[in-house]
């Protein structure tokens, strides 16, 4: 089978989709899948990569270079991309936020009946949107943390407002990831500075109450029979010079660890892979999604947000607890596209 492993995109989390195609191209088992790289480049561009030789021996710089926009086959019409990508037999949108994660593309991928790995545009809009998500999650009674929305960039957090959700506050962009344009405010006096940074991302904003207590994450993979699995959990800890989970954490600090699987009772996983099937159910997901916990005084969870595309590089979250499982990288790809293809 062919497969195209389209990433970059338009959003501002084109670098990371970049490292986590790049660890898609390399491991994807070469006995059975033939791959072939697409990058939108960040001003909307498609660019159509030979097969990479030797796999293994690829890195950033040489995936970047094998789509780059001046290569023969750059193009910048999506009807022209559509046909190229036709020649493939299945599409891996590894594209993080906004036109990509979101539902944009996975809806032209169902105007041309291209099959798609991971979440259909219902899903994938819902994920992305941080009020939706909450909104659609309150509705099948799971728990999230309290919050505002302010839309159409403007606006601010009445007295009343201010007094329920208390200090410290988080205000996020809605449709966003990776932390990007995220901030924890401590003093009301800085509210105004986070609205305009959040605001730069998404015209939608919201603020919510900070939920003091440890952070885990719970993957969700669906099988080619339809059946889920749920991995163990994972407990982030970061050092204490960044005030939370930010971009810096994230990505560039290699103090940052995982605990898979984080050291919890029994009973509490137990409800926490409950609660992240019902939330894989209640945004009609498919394939894969990550839910991102905070466990309000060290036990009680609350739902932090969703991720119907999450980090994907080898040694991202998501892989790494389902490696424990057992599947490793290359086994988890190919669960995820012949679930797309059953
Ligand atoms: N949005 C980033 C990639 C994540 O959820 O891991
Ligand atoms: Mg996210």
């Amino acid at each position: 089978k062919r497969v195209a492993v389209v990433f970059g995109g338009r959003s501002g989390e084109h670098e990371v989709s970049c490292k986590s195609a790049l660890s898609i191209v390399r491991y994807l088992d070469r006995s059975r899948y033939e791959v072939v790289p697409v990058r939108i480049t960040p001003n909307g561009t498609w660019v159509f990569g030979a097969d990479a030789g030797t796999p293994e021996e690829l890195d950033l710089e040489g995936l970047l270079d094998l789509t780059k926009e001046t290569g023969e086959v750059a193009l910048t019409s999506l009807a022209d991309a559509i046909g190229t990508m036709r020649e493939s037999d299945v599409i891996f949108p590894a594209i993080h936020g906004p036109y990509g994660e979101d539902g944009t593309i996975q809806s032209v991928l169902e105007m041309v009946r291209l099959p798609y790995v991971g979440s259909g545009v219902f899903a994938s809009a819902a994920g992305m949107d941080k009020e939706f998500t909450k909104k659609l999650l309150v509705a099948e009674g799971l728990p999230v943390a309290d919050g505002v929305v302010l839309r159409g960039g403007k606006g601010t957090l009445t007295a009343e407002e201010k007094e329920r959700l208390g200090l410290p506050v988080f205000v996020k962009p809605s449709r966003a990831g990776s932390s990007l344009g995220v901030s924890k405010v401590d003093d009301w006096g800085r509210l105004d500075a986070a609205l305009t940074e959040a605001r730069d991302s998404d015209a939608k904003v919201l603020v919510e109450e900070m939920v003091h207590g440890r952070e885990v994450d719970l993957g969700v993979l669906e099988h080619p029979d339809g059946s889920l699995q749920v991995g163990p959990p994972l407990e982030i800890r970061f050092p204490d010079k960044h005030t939370f989970f930010d971009y810096e954490a994230k990505y560039l600090d290699p103090s940052t660890i995982f605990d898979i699987p984080a050291r919890l009772e029994p009973a509490i996983i137990e409800r926490l892979q409950d609660l992240s099937v019902r939330a894989f159910r209640a945004l009609e997901c498919r394939g894969l999604l990550r839910v991102d916990f905070f466990l309000r005084y060290g036990t009680e969870p609350v739902i932090n947000e969703v991720n119907t595309f999450p980090g994907f590089t080898a040694v991202s979250q998501y892989p790494q607890m389902f490696r424990v499982a057992g599947l490793d990288y290359p086994a988890l790809c190919d669960v995820l596209i012949r679930t797309a293809l059953a």
